[in-house]
């Protein structure tokens, strides 16, 4: 066989294998539709399902009226006229709910019935009082120790009481709500699912100062760090304002981030600023860092890529009056970065104004991939500053709860391309049992600010 017939052979049979292998991933392919359009059905049964539940619920037990519980009280009927001795002798162990009574007419007339706490379910042993109290009570003369039984209402019960009522014993009450201005956001767990839309009633009912009580649906995996999130009652709008160290920050929660925890944070690096620092913030977000620092009186450059975020930062601006001191930018934190070094290299003076320049970078999933940007944007960039210029950075990041500082510093590095020497790293807070998050302030190092071939002091152009 010729040389180019076995050439041709072997062609063939590699395109033979090509085609194999094409139909192995078509049919892999059609396989993983089947298994998506499988899983979407469940997604949908289990939607019904929910809807059903919630339903009937809504329909059931949400009407105020049929809400009840009876509470099996220990009471004390004594005579009215020494109901008030009673009552300072007993003030400690009454009946304390916020909405029902202590002292109420007993059924035989000129009576009083005095209730005691709910702990307190013996009448014989009167178990839980103490003792000079159960003396007092068994010597005052003409009382009865009754079992009364209190019919609590949708109105008076707590929203705790009325969800034990509601959900099954499986199902955990949930417990507490995170607040943002006047939205309540909870994050319920898969079997409290069904009974979502009445948890939401309950708590919209029971707390005035709620407009809306909305559930977070997973955790966040877009670009702009949204809550993926669902209203579960109240007014859909969720445009809020949350009130925080005397600032006021506008936001539609639907929108934008916002993470009432970080609030501490926000205010302890800003603590780090001086009057004079210029501030560039490269993933603002509606203004936590931006507005506290600039009502400290530094000047701010602020960026984000959500172009929701910047609107409401401009309003934050003007409401918390601070304008004069903000320029803001709607960009990729790269190209926010590499602008402004643009602007200070036409204009020296916008730069050299200042002693400490300090970038913020709070985007802790990726920010720290961001630091690349730095290398870039003081080589391509030759300018003429002051020496006596500080570059700090303050990026933050999620690390494993167990991950050595080194190893950090060593991330930082890599990304920066260069060696750090002054950092500093701050444990911010808690994410889950294994992750934490922290921020490293870093003082950027000379060797990055003047790079081979480079000098400090350059012409302008
Ligand atoms: C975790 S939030 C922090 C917001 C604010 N600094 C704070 O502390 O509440 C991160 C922000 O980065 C913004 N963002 C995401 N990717 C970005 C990018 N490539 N460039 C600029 N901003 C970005 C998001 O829109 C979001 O507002």
């Amino acid at each position: 066989m010729s040389v180019e017939k076995e050439k041709e052979i072997e062609i063939e049979q590699e395109q033979e294998k090509e085609k194999e292998q094409e139909k192995k991933i078509e049919i892999e392919q059609e396989q993983e539709k089947e298994k998506e359009k499988e899983k979407e059905k469940e997604n949908e049964k289990e939607k019904e399902k929910e809807k059903e539940i919630n339903q009937e619920i809504e329909f059931d037990q949400t009407d105020p009226e049929l809400i009840t519980k009876t509470i099996k009280l220990v009471a004390i009927q004594v005579p009215a006229q020494k109901c008030h001795l009673v009552m300072s002798k007993l003030r400690k162990n009454v009946l304390k709910r916020a909405k029902n009574k202590s002292v109420i007419d007993s059924q035989k007339k000129g009576y009083k019935l005095v209730l005691l706490k709910e702990t307190i379910t013996n009448k014989n042993t009167l178990e839980g009082l103490p003792e000079r109290t159960i003396k007092f009570i068994k010597s005052l003369e003409d009382h009865e120790i009754l079992i009364h039984e209190l019919l609590v209402g949708y109105n008076e019960l707590s929203p705790r009481e009325i969800l034990t009522e509601i959900l099954p014993e499986n199902c955990d009450v949930p417990s507490s709500f995170e607040t943002v201005g006047t939205i309540a956001h909870i994050n319920l767990h898969k079997e409290q699912l069904p009974y979502k839309y009445i948890i939401g009633k309950v708590l919209f009912d029971k707390n005035k100062h709620i407009k809306t009580v909305v559930n977070k649906i997973e955790t966040i995996s877009n670009e702009f760090r949204v809550f993926p999130m669902e209203v579960l009652h109240g007014d859909p709008n969720l445009e809020t304002i949350v009130n925080s160290d005397k600032i006021k920050f506008k936001l539609d929660f639907s929108k934008v981030y916002w993470n009432s925890r970080l609030g501490h944070e926000h205010s302890l690096l800003v603590e780090l600023f001086q009057k004079q620092d210029l501030i560039c913030d490269m993933f603002c977000g509606i203004g936590p860092f931006v507005i506290r620092a600039a009502k400290k009186g530094c000047t701010v450059n602020a960026n984000d890529k959500n172009p929701v975020s910047i609107k409401y930062l401009k309003e934050n601006c003007k409401i918390n009056k601070v304008n004069q001191f903000v320029s803001i930018y709607n960009l990729d934190a790269r190209e926010f970065i590499l602008k402004i070094f643009q602007t200070w290299k036409q204009n020296m003076q916008l730069l050299n104004a200042h002693k400490k320049i300090h970038f913020v970078m709070n985007l802790p999933k990726i920010s720290i991939t961001f630091l690349d940007v730095f290398k870039k944007a003081f080589s391509l960039i030759s300018f003429q500053s002051d020496p006596e210029i500080q570059f700090w950075v303050h990026c933050y990041f999620f690390i494993n709860v167990d991950q050595q500082e080194s190893e950090t510093q060593k991330g930082v590095e890599k990304y920066l391309d260069s060696k750090i020497e002054i950092f500093d790293i701050k444990f911010v807070r808690s994410v889950s049992p294994s992750k934490d998050m922290v921020r490293i302030s870093f003082l950027i190092p000379h060797q990055l600010i003047i790079q081979k071939g480079k000098h400090r002091k350059l012409s302008n152009n």
